[in-house]
């Protein structure tokens, strides 16, 4: 069966960047004049993937509004001749077309991923991130489609981490079975560097088949009674083979303030428009000679 729908949890609380996050999602922050989510749904979007269910909650109206159209900026923009500019908004408002469900309790990952079910219904379906941009992510999510093409079994994307970074992540134990091809054998939620089988970690992007939905029913609610997808992943192991892909390129997770930052530093400094600024700036804060270019 075909993957056609993406599923987006933007429903969190986002307390790592409070005060920020008081009235606005942390999906809608800008990376220098872009919103976060904006990247996810370009990748979804440039893959293939049509249908999009955004996981919203409270204070996130402003996600709904990005992709919808504005009116009354529309005719300023074209009354002010700014057509490039008029042209770029209403691409963005034809961009999706999107689903939104209500997840009306910040219960947990899962516990957004089985929200969407009545959406998304009894066919295969891609989870992804509303706070990860991946670096080439629509190669990445082709690359997914065509491993659950080839073995008809969820995906989930992971990518290498520092081993001493492993307790924020979900990390998996995996056997090679081919040349790009892994199996996974057993996730952990944030482990210490001693209990983690790997240094590869969930990266946020998945193709899962519908059963991860009655895992997610049978899985027991964790720390903060939040329901945790990792533990349906575990679940699912038991019942059918979970594939991994790897991604290899630059993985910017904006989930917090310092990442964030970083964040927007690689993308100000890749830039042709922001590069050089930024680059004066920085060696003048930094006091760092000319020759170190
Ligand atoms: P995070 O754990 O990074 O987001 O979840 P959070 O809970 O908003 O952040 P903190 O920990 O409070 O700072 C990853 C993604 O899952 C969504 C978030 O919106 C984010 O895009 N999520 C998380 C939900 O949709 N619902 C939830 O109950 C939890």
């Amino acid at each position: 069966m075909e993957v056609r729908k993406a599923v987006l949890p933007v429903a969190g609380w986002g307390t790592r960047f409070l005060p920020a996050t008081k009235a606005m999602p942390k999906e809608m922050l800008p990376v220098i004049d872009k919103p976060i989510i904006q990247f996810i749904v370009e990748e979804l979007i440039e893959a293939g993937i049509e249908n999009l269910v955004f996981v919203t909650g409270r204070h996130k109206k402003a996600i709904e509004n990005h992709f919808d159209v504005n009116v009354s900026l529309e005719k300023h923009l074209q009354e002010a001749g700014k057509d490039e500019m008029l042209n770029q908004i209403r691409k963005i408002s034809h961009m999706v077309n999107p689903i939104y469900v209500r997840q009306k309790e910040q219960l947990g990952l899962g516990h957004a991923v089985l929200t969407a079910e009545p959406a998304v219904g009894n066919e295969p379906f891609i989870v992804a991130l509303g706070d990860i941009i991946l670096q080439e992510g629509e190669r990445h999510v082709r690359n997914m489609l065509d491993m659950f093409k080839r073995f008809g079994k969820s995906i989930i994307a992971l990518f290498e981490v520092d081993p001493q970074e492993v307790g924020k992540y979900g990390i998996a134990k995996v056997k090679k079975i081919g040349d790009d091809a892994f199996l996974i054998e057993d996730v952990v939620e944030k482990p210490t560097p001693e209990e983690a089988p790997s240094n590869l970690a969930i990266v946020g992007r998945y193709v899962f088949t519908p059963l991860i939905f009655d895992m997610l029913k049978s899985t027991k609610p964790g720390k903060g009674g939040e329901l945790q997808l990792t533990d349906a992943v575990k679940l699912l192991l038991e019942r059918e083979a979970v594939y991994a892909y790897k991604v290899e390129s630059e993985v910017y997770d904006t989930g917090n303030p310092v990442d964030y930052l970083k964040t927007l530093m690689e993308f100000a400094l890749s830039r042709e428009d922001t590069a050089e600024e930024i680059v004066k700036f920085l060696r003048e804060r930094l006091r760092l000679p000319e020759a170190l270019s």
